[in-house]
């Protein structure tokens, strides 16, 4: 049953709709300032189009994890700087509503809301009861606004997050209307139909450190994909299982257990890289391409460029190229080609590209390839989620058409 989307929401002249985005963006370590606004811009749609409607909007979004945070850290996850963003993005003030999530000068604040205005609560993973589903917690949100609306695909996965969940069913118990926004909705279109009806042939390009993080994700990719490139740190330890000597570059044991399931379809659906670049462990300048073994004393971080010719050919034969995961460690402009050659084939194809989120997406974005894609998706852990068919409660929570 499709899901109530904005227009669904009646007459919202003077309403006050509390939107769910997923703000939680990547954060320079030393200065807090937000180091990439992709995920603030792909909320503007939902925020302007309930702005246009006479609506006046409560913003809210986690940044961050606080609960695992330092002192200082902690101040960099005040949403002040993602509110002052926000307000620049929309040409127009937003205020952070407290130094308080919830409480009585939040309530204060939201009240002076003028339609057409934004207010943007504090991060709510400041209290403690955004992850437990709280519903006192929740009341207290809800009682915030006439409607709800998530517009948080990154966050739709996480299902004991008040605000994704028991905030909604506080809504629907008040009789007050739930949406998803449009970023909600654009993003479960594409990867649905990525994953029903995707243009024939599939591959798929994997890379990340670890298999055991992404091993359902894998899993429910063999079944879809033609064929699957896999790049990164994760590729070391396929290698390593095939008897290559990975040097120095670090395979964990469980990391190996997690593999040996997948080992019958390397060859087959599975590609592995032939080459890599790796560098001494104790100088990285020194850097050498090897095919086979790797030498002692050198670790692997990047593909090679006979492995970017045969990835980037496969590629160039897709009907549709799904990609998560950096396949190098391309924060380093040393070690960067290969990611950046994947991004730039996949570019140039004809394919139908879809970009999973998160480090991958930041990626593409740094070397200017985003606009060229099918779709860059704002969620990382949700993006996975989806294609693993698992179902999100937050969803559930949204009224049906
Ligand atoms: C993400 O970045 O994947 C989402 O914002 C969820 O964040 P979390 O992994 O801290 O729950």
């Amino acid at each position: 049953m499709p899901k109530k989307s904005l227009t669904d929401l009646g007459d919202l002249a003077g309403k006050r709709v509390l939107v769910r985005v997923d703000f939680n963006v990547p954060l320079d370590k030393k200065t807090g300032a937000v180091k990439n606004d992709r995920r603030i811009k792909g909320a503007l749609p939902t925020i302007q189009a309930l702005l246009k409607a006479g609506a006046s909007v409560v913003a809210m979004s986690h940044l961050g994890r606080p609960d695992k945070a330092t002192p200082e850290e902690r101040v960099h996850l005040m949403m002040d700087k993602v509110a002052a963003r926000l307000g620049e993005l929309l040409g127009q003030p937003v205020a952070k509503a407290g130094s308080e999530v919830v409480g009585p000068s939040v309530t204060a604040a939201v009240a002076t809301l003028k339609p057409g205005q934004v207010i943007l609560l504090e991060n709510l993973r400041f209290d403690p009861r955004e992850q437990k589903n709280d519903p006192a917690f929740a009341a207290a949100i809800a009682a915030l606004g006439d409607a709800y609306v998530n517009d948080a695909f990154g966050t739709c996965h996480n299902d004991r997050d008040a605000s994704m969940v028991a905030v909604p069913a506080a809504l629907k118990a008040a009789g007050k209307p739930r949406a998803v926004g449009l970023l909600v909705a654009k993003e479960l279109e594409i990867i649905h139909g990525l994953m029903t009806g995707p243009k024939q042939p599939v591959l798929a390009v994997m890379g990340g450190a670890k298999v055991s993080d992404k091993i359902a994700f894998i899993n429910a990719l063999l079944q879809k994909v033609d064929g699957l490139l896999i790049g990164g740190k994760m590729a070391y330890t396929f290698l390593k299982s095939q008897g290559i000597d990975v040097g120095s570059t670090r395979v964990a044991s469980e990391e190996l257990e997690a593999a040996k399931p997948l080992l019958g379809f390397v060859g087959g659906k599975i590609t592995l890289p032939v080459d890599y670049l790796a560098a001494k462990s104790d100088d990285l300048t020194a850097t050498k391409v090897f095919e086979g073994d790797i030498d002692a004393g050198y670790e692997g971080v990047d593909i090679g460029p006979k492995t970017l010719a045969l990835f980037s050919q496969k590629i160039a034969e897709a009907g549709t190229v799904i990609w998560n995961g950096p396949v190098g460690w391309f924060e380093q402009p040393a070690f960067s080609a290969g990611t950046k050659g994947i991004a730039a084939a996949m570019a140039a194809s004809s394919a139908v590209t879809v970009v999973g989120g998160g480090e991958t997406a930041e990626a593409v974005e740094q070397f200017g390839f985003d606009s060229k894609m099918t779709h860059v998706s704002t969620g990382g852990g949700a993006f996975l989620a989806y294609v693993e068919g698992k179902t999100f409660q937050s969803l559930a929570q949204i009224d049906d058409q």
